[in-house]
């Protein structure tokens, strides 16, 4: 029925599409890209951190590429590290960054990066990743670190700034790292009272 060029290439795409699969439930995120407007709103908020003139960035979770596209545009430069676990989406950003000196990617676990050269941090991942993800950039950022999440924020951290642009798209969040909210203890409480 088939011929075997292209059982092979029927093949090869099958497993790049199980792998997107596959990858989803490993890290229980979806390889969605980020919106023009959306990849905007975080640049906007980065500009607005004022980094450094040589900045390494780290996009954790850079999927497809788009957001760190627009990060290498908008701040030509700085370093755009992007870090993905999924082989495909990974692959994709590869080829669309192939012209961008100042994008470097890698295919691996976010959690097991070093980040501690960090001068600013995005993501755009899921509710359920945040928590983790707050504790592992507790182990590696300088304090005052830049982050920015799309769409899905830090819980218990103190927001800097918020971009919400017209429409269902997601807002983003710029913390300096930790950002961990003044507590309210019951003591300031009644010495304020
Ligand atoms: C919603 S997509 C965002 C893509 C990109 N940041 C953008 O804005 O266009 C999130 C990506 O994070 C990746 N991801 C989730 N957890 C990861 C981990 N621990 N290490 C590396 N990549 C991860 C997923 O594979 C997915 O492609």
């Amino acid at each position: 029925m088939f011929d075997l060029p292209s059982l092979v290439l029927l093949l090869v795409v099958f497993s790049l599409c199980l792998s997107l699969i596959v990858f989803q439930a490993i890290t229980g995120v979806p390889p969605m890209s980020s919106s023009s407007p959306e990849a905007a709103d975080v640049v906007a908020l980065l500009k607005q951190a004022s980094l450094p003139n040589q900045a390494i960035v780290y996009e954790l979770g850079s999927g497809w590429g788009s957001l760190v596209m627009a990060l290498a545009r908008a701040f030509p430069d700085a370093q755009i590290h992007g870090i993905e676990a999924s082989p495909l989406p990974y692959w994709v950003a590869r080829f669309r960054t192939r012209r961008m000196p100042n994008v470097f990617l890698q295919r691996r676990n976010f959690y097991a990066c070093d980040l501690r050269d960090a001068h600013a941090v995005t993501c755009y991942l899921m509710i359920k990743p945040m928590p983790k993800l707050a504790a592992h950039l507790d182990r590696m950022l300088k304090p005052g670190t830049p982050v920015v999440s799309l769409t899905f924020w830090f819980r218990d951290r103190e927001v800097a700034a918020v971009r919400q642009g017209p429409g269902l798209r997601g807002a983003a969040a710029l913390y300096f790292w930790p950002a961990h909210k003044a507590k309210a203890t019951e003591e300031t409480w009644s010495t304020n009272t």
